[in-house]
C-alpha cells in the first residue's frame, strides 16, 4: 500500500490542531487527522471564551497571579507569563481570520471586545461569542483550513500508535498507523514532524462534559513511545453540567456565575460562603469540591443555579444557546432555578513539553489539552486552556519551522494483520469500558482515599491485562484503541494520585488532607 507523506502530521481538528495547520501552513504541507468528523471535540463545545488580557485594568501580572492562585502555587510562572504575554496577540489573530467576538461600547461609545468573567478571574477577561465562542472559531478554523491547498483533511482517521526509527540511539518519531474507519484499513502515514493535538482523557470518568472522543489518545500513545507525562492526578471537575438524565452532562458555563448566578440548596439557601469568601466566583476545584460535599452531606442529587433575577431579556442576551437548551429539556433559566452537579470536564496534565511543544521524542510535539506546559498547575484557571491552545500553536509553528527534521528515507513496515482474527465478543470492550469509567469515578473521584485508590489500581490492572490480550489476538478497532488508551491513561491518573501524599488543588484525600510545603508535579516516566 502506498505510504502517504507530509512535512507535518497534525493529530486532531480541535483549536490547537488546526490553528497549527493554518500557522504552518503557508511554508509546510500538512495532514490534518480525526478520528471523528472534523468539527467534533472539545472546542467545538467551548462556551465561557478566551481570557486574554485585554481590558485597560489588567495585567500581565494579575493574570499570571490569578492562573497561578487557581493552580494552587503549582503552575510554571514562567510558562504563565509566555501565555498571558502572547494573548493579546492570538485573539488579534482570530480576529483577523474574521472570528466575530461579542462587543459593547464604552461611555465614549467606541466599540470593544466584551469581556465576561468567570471564577478565580480578579479581573474581566474572558474574551467570547456569546456562549458559543468555541463554535464561532472551530467553524472558522475548519473553513479555511479546507480552502487551504496545502492542507489535506482526513476525517473518521484514527491514529493508532507513533511510529519511532531504530536506527538512532534515542529514536525520532517518523510518522503513525492510521485507521481509516470507513474502510477498516491500516496505512503508514510519514512525516517529519508529529505533533500531538489530540485534546484530554475526561471520558476515563463516568460522567462528563466532554464529546465520546475525549479518550487520551494522545497521552496513551506518548507514553507508548518513550515519553514522561505529568499531574495526571489533576483532572478538573466543572461543577456546573445540567442534571438531567438525558442531557449527556452539558455544561452550564462558569459565565452564568460570573454573570451573578447563584449556587443554592433545594430549600433556596446559598452555601458557598460556608467554604471560600469568593463564593460563586472561587475557582473551580473548591466550588466542585463544595457542592460535592453538600451533595454527600444532605443526601441530595443535585444542587441549584439560579439566574433569574437578572431577568429574560439579560438571560436570553447573554446565554441564548444555554437557555435554549435548557428549554429543551424543561427548565427556563430565565425564570427559575436549575438543576445542576459537577462532572469530569478538563485533563490538567499530560504529555510533558516545553515552550515550543516539544516533547521527550525528537520530531514529536504536543499542544493543548493532551500537553502537560506547566501552565495550570493543580487545577486550571476558567478559559486559560483555548488560550493555550492557540499560543502553543503559534510557538510551536515557529519551532517547526525553524526544525531540522526531515522525512524519514526509507519505507516503514506495514501494519502486520496475518496473526489475528476478527474479534467475536465485541461485549468484552463495552463492558470494560463501562468499568473503567465507572471505577474512576467512583474511587478516583473528587474526594480520594488510599483505599479507593488501591481498589482502583487493582482493577484496571486486571482489565489492562484482559485489554492486551485482547488487543493482540484480534483485529484492530476504533473502539479497541479507544479502550486500550483509555485504560492506561486510566492507570496513569492512579499512579500519579498515589504518590500525591497532600491535597491540593483538584487532588484531594482524606488520608492526606494538609498541603505540603514544596510540592512538586507528579512526573511519570515510561524508560524507568
Ligand atoms: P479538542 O478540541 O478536544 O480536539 C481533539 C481532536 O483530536 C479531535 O479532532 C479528535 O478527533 C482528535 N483525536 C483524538 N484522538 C485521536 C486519534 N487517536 N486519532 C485521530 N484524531 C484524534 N476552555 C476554555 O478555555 N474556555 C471555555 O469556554 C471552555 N469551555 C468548555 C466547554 C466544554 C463543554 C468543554 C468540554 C471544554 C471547555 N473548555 C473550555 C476546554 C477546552 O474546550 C479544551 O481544553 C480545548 O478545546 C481542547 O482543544 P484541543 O485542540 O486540545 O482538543
Ligand atoms: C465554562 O464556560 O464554564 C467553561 C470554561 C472553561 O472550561 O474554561
Amino acid at each position: 500500500m502506498s505510504q502517504k507523506s507530509y512535512d507535518v502530521l497534525i493529530i486532531g481538528s480541535g483549536v490547537a490542531g488546526l490553528s497549527l495547520a493554518l500557522r504552518l501552513a503557508s511554508t509546510h504541507k500538512v495532514a490534518v487527522m480525526s478520528k471523528v468528523s472534523i468539527t467534533e471535540g472539545s472546542s467545538r463545545y467551548a462556551q465561557g471564551g478566551v481570557a486574554a488580557v485585554i481590558d485597560k485594568d489588567d495585567s500581565i501580572k494579575l493574570h499570571v497571579s490569578d492562573t497561578f492562585d487557581a493552580g494552587a502555587s503549582m503552575c510554571d510562572k514562567d510558562v504563565v507569563k509566555h501565555v498571558a504575554k502572547r494573548s493579546g496577540g492570538c485573539i488579534e489573530w482570530l480576529q483577523d481570520l474574521d472570528v466575530k467576538f461579542t462587543t459593547d461600547f464604552d461611555r465614549h461609545g467606541n466599540e470593544r471586545l466584551h469581556l465576561t468573567r468567570e471564577g478565580g478571574h480578579s479581573q474581566r477577561r474572558v474574551a467570547h461569542v456569546d456562549d458559543a465562542t468555541g463554535k464561532e472559531i472551530i467553524y472558522k478554523l475548519v473553513e479555511l483550513s479546507k480552502k487551504h491547498e496545502n492542507i489535506d483533511i482526513y476525517e473518521h482517521h484514527i491514529v493508532v500508535d507513533l511510529i519511532k526509527s531504530r536506527s538512532e540511539k534515542q529514536g525520532s518519531c517518523i510518522g503513525a498507523y492510521i485507521l481509516d474507519k470507513k474502510s477498516d484499513t491500516i496505512r503508514v502515514f510519514k512525516a517529519a514532524n508529529t505533533v500531538l493535538a489530540t485534546g484530554g482523557a475526561s471520558k476515563v470518568y463516568l460522567y462528563t462534559s466532554n464529546p465520546d472522543c475525549s479518550t487520551g489518545d494522545g497521552i496513551a500513545m506518548a507514553w507508548r513511545a518513550g515519553c514522561r507525562v505529568a499531574n495526571m492526578e489533576f483532572n478538573q471537575f466543572h461543577p456546573t453540567c445540567l442534571y438531567h438524565p438525558e442531557a449527556k452532562s452539558f455544561l452550564i458555563s462558569e459565565a452564568v456565575r460570573g454573570e451573578g448566578g447563584k449556587l443554592v440548596l433545594p430549600d433556596g439557601k446559598p452555601f458557598l460562603h460556608k467554604y471560600d469568601e469568593r463564593e460563586e466566583l472561587a475557582p473551580r476545584d473548591i466550588v466542585a469540591r463544595a457542592i460535592d460535599n453538600e451533595m454527600k452531606t444532605l443526601g441530595i442529587e443535585c444542587v441549584y443555579l439560579d439566574i433569574s433575577h437578572k431577568g429574560p431579556e439579560f438571560v436570553k442576551e447573554h446565554f441564548p444557546t444555554i437557555h435554549k437548551k435548557c428549554l429543551k429539556f424543561g427548565y427556563d433559566m430565565s425564570a427559575e432555578r436549575i438543576p445542576v452537579v459537577p462532572a469530569a470536564h478538563y485533563t490538567c496534565g499530560g504529555v510533558v513539553t516545553d515552550v515550543n511543544g516539544a516533547t521527550d521524542v525528537p520530531g514529536l510535539y504536543a499542544i493543548g489539552e493532551v500537553a502537560y506546559t506547566g501552565m495550570h498547575g493543580a487545577n486550571r484557571l476558567a478559559s486559560n486552556s483555548l488560550m493555550e491552545c492557540l499560543v502553543f500553536a503559534e510557538t510551536a509553528s515557529k519551532a517547526i519551522k525553524h526544525s531540522k527534521a526531515e522525512l524519514f528515507k526509507f519505507e516503514i513496515p506495514e501494519w502486520d494483520e496475518s496473526q489475528v482474527t476478527d474479534s467475536d465478543e465485541a461485549v468484552v470492550v463495552s463492558h470494560n469500558w463501562d468499568e473503567i469509567r465507572r471505577s474512576m469515578w467512583d474511587y478516583v473521584g473528587i474526594v480520594r482515599t488510599d483505599k479507593r485508590l488501591a481498589r482502583a489500581a487493582s482493577r484496571i490492572a486486571l482489565l489492562q491485562k484482559e485489554i492486551h490480550e485482547y488487543y493482540w489476538n484480534f483485529k484492530v478497532s476504533s473502539d479497541l484503541v479507544e479502550l486500550r488508551n483509555l485504560a492506561l491513561v486510566a492507570s496513569l491518573i492512579v499512579e500519579s494520585a498515589q504518590s500525591r501524599r497532600e491535597s491540593r488543588g483538584l487532588h484531594f484525600s482524606l488520608d492526606y488532607p494538609a498541603p505540603m510545603i514544596r510540592p512538586l508535579p507528579t512526573v511519570l516516566d515510561p524508560n524507568k
